[in-house]
């Protein structure tokens, strides 16, 4: 899939067939996940997997953005202690939750390759999702993705336009 249709064409999917995603499939998400640029390559990240029933279940009741019913979340973290280490306030307060996010995309251009649909979920209850995953002191959930098969993929929702100056801010030519 070239690039640009990966970017264009990725869409947030919510609804999802009854159909387990290949464990060899969602290593390779994790992968794309890691070719993400990192602040300083600090690499703090972690990601963890879930397809149990009983963990989808528990990380449901306490993510309200997360709809639908997934086959897997990913659970994209930030070790929080490594990264104040490795880049002070700076690392643990700015880079950390960039390179998630930055890791998150790579997964979500990915899984549309792959033919999958995916969700960002950023409304889920931190403390609860980590004691559910049994994340070390430290360690905490920046963002949660939704995979499986899509169901129904909705239609893009409008992009905003008018959001270029040229040299300085509100220069439009
Ligand atoms: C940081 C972030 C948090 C988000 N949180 C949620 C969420 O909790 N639940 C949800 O259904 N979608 C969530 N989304 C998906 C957005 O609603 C979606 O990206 C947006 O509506 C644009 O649609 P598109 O992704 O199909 O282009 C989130 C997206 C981002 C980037």
């Amino acid at each position: 899939m070239e690039v640009w249709e990966a970017i264009r064409g990725r869409r947030s999917v919510r609804s999802f067939v009854d159909r387990p995603v290949e464990r060899s499939l969602l290593e390779k998400l994790v992968e794309a996940g890691t070719w993400a640029p990192s602040g300083g390559n600090a690499q703090t990240w972690h990601f963890v997997v879930v397809t149990d029933s009983e963990q989808l279940r528990r990380i449901k009741t306490v993510s309200p953005g997360l709809l639908g019913n997934p086959p897997a979340v990913i659970a994209v973290c930030q070790d929080l202690g490594e990264a104040g280490r490795k880049g002070g306030e700076l690392g643990a307060k700015f880079l950390a939750p960039v390179d998630a996010a930055m890791a998150t995309q790579n997964i979500l251009l990915a899984a549309h390759d792959a033919g999958l649909g995916t969700c960002v979920i950023g409304s889920f209850h931190k403390g609860a999702v980590a004691r559910i995953l049994g994340l070390p002191e430290g360690m905490e959930p920046v963002l949660l993705v939704s995979v499986g098969w899509p169901a129904e993929v909705p239609k893009p929702p409008p992009r905003k336009r008018d959001v270029i100056s040229w040299e300085r801010h509100g220069n439009r030519t």
